[in-house]
């Protein structure tokens, strides 16, 4: 029986989101957005998405900080992120730590959605995660949370569970005080207590009645996603998981870009409303990190070049976990150092203008003057991604310097992971679509 994966939060998320990306901008064409209104009300089984800066997120920053500053935090998040990707280890489905431990990822995703939790319900801003399986929320009386956190106390529908409860057998060394089932965790540099519950979760307009969660009762350090966790990895006990009937682990979602400030995107949970016409490679499913949503990277073409990559370096090990996965929670795309050396360097030849390769932080292609960019198309089984420019580069505010927004992946011996992250899916739908294992992508303007 495999269990829900609690994540780790890593201890630079209060500063983290102290920072501002208000001055990174992102490549330069030029979109008019709506205006979407703070308060707009979820509709149907969709739901507005937010980066963690919008104007509507409570944890936007509160103090600038220059550009570089911003580059390179994102890049040492995704850098900590990732080398938890690599590390983690072989998960015997016998000694899956559910709730408590599982696949850990040190960083907090970047975007939150509104949920309601309980009966009258009380609305949190909850980060959402692809990667992850974790359910997890603030409760009242938590030693160290945010203010604002799920008052149990005040939901008819609220549900604690107690050590006889099935669900507990997945928790990991649980404890009965009280009669109710507690486990202890450690993430990132923080722990946690908290009590396995349950209640009525809304989102949209959909009610999810008895669904399980952590109910956080203690916390130390600063890595806490201050209003809980909406984790939609592929583990079973997920909110897919949980949702079987109604959203038959089908949702897709577009990520607002930075560009614009009013930035919201969107997630729609569930077959209902799913596009039609939406090309599609097929979803891999590795037991070796059996909560990540894999596809078959087959090639990458810079312009009109497939350019030359020792075939190892893509290819999908259910052994090793090695493979390529969509990631939400990672910014910048990272492709392991013989496909990104590959990669870079065809774009180095095909760019056109700029002057001379410069480096900020972990990007080594970045160019002070204005530059005229190829192409990247990351050829998937039976599908191929061209993405345009505002995906590929980022640009500070000035428009003095462009990074090609792509790293190599850290070096790991066991296992290499390529990941396509969140600023090469922006203004993308991505279909996740496991009853019939395929991703789907498609272009579309959310921001
Ligand atoms: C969590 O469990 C403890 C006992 O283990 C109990 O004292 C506490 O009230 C519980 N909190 C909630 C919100 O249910
Ligand atoms: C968690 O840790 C605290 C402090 O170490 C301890 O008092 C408590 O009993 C532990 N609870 C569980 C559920 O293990
Ligand atoms: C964002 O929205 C606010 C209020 O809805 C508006 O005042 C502001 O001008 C908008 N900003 C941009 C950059 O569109
Ligand atoms: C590029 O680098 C070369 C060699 O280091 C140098 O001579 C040249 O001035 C540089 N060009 C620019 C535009 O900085
Ligand atoms: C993807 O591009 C490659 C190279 O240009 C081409 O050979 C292949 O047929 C394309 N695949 C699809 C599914 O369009």
């Amino acid at each position: 029986m495999e269990k829900i994966h609690l994540p780790n939060f890593s201890p630079t998320l209060t500063l983290t989101l102290t920072l501002t990306l208000f001055i990174l901008s992102f490549s330069s064409a030029t979109q008019t957005l709506p205006t979407k209104s703070c308060s707009t009300q979820d509709h149907g089984s969709t739901l507005q998405v937010f980066h963690v800066y919008s104007p509507c997120s409570p944890f936007k920053p509160t103090k600038p900080v220059s550009w570089e500053e911003s580059v390179l935090q994102m890049q040492a998040q995704d850098q900590a992120r990732l080398n938890q990707l690599l590390s983690s280890k072989v998960v015997a489905r016998k000694s899956v730590a559910p709730i408590a431990s599982g696949r850990q990822i040190v960083q907090s995703p970047t975007y939150i959605v509104r949920a309601n939790v309980g009966t009258p319900p009380q609305t949190l801003l909850m980060a959402v995660d692809t990667s992850n399986d974790a359910a997890w929320i603030p409760c009242n009386g938590c030693v160290g949370c945010s203010s604002v956190v799920f008052n149990s106390g005040s939901s008819s529908t609220f549900n604690p569970l107690g050590c006889d409860a099935a669900q507990c057998k997945q928790v990991p060394s649980p404890t009965c005080g009280g009669g109710s089932c507690s486990f202890n965790m450690t993430y990132g540099g923080s722990t946690l207590a908290a009590n396995l519950s349950q209640d009525t979760m809304t989102l949209a307009t959909d009610p999810i009645p008895s669904y399980t969660f952590g109910c956080i009762q203690r916390t130390t350090g600063s890595s806490v996603p201050p209003q809980g966790l909406l984790g939609l990895g592929r583990g079973s006990l997920s909110l897919l998981s949980q949702t079987q009937s109604l959203y038959k682990s089908t949702f897709s979602y577009c990520l607002p870009s930075f560009k614009s400030l009013n930035f919201s995107g969107s997630l729609r949970l569930g077959p209902v409303g799913q596009p039609l016409r939406i090309k599609t490679t097929p979803l891999l499913r590795n037991p070796r990190r059996s909560s990540l949503y894999y596809v078959n990277l087959v090639g990458i073409r810079v312009g009109r070049k497939v350019v030359d990559i020792p075939p190892p370096a893509l290819g999908f090990n259910p052994t090793t976990g090695a493979g390529t996965v969509f990631d939400s929670g990672t910014v910048f795309t990272r492709l392991v150092t013989p496909a990104y050396e590959a990669v870079r360097n065809e774009f180095r030849k095909r760019v056109k203008g700029g002057g001379n390769v410069t480096s900020l932080g972990g990007f080594d292609t970045c160019y002070s003057g204005s530059i005229i960019t190829p192409t990247i198309t990351f050829m998937f089984a039976g599908m191929n991604v061209t993405l345009p420019p505002d995906n590929l580069l980022i640009h500070s505010t000035a428009g003095s310097l462009s990074c090609l927004a792509m790293a190599a992946a850290p070096d790991n011996v066991n296992s290499v992971l390529n990941v396509i992250a969140s600023m090469q899916q922006q203004n993308h739908r991505i279909l996740i679509d496991v009853p019939n294992n395929r991703l789907g992508v498609a272009r579309e303007p959310c921001s």
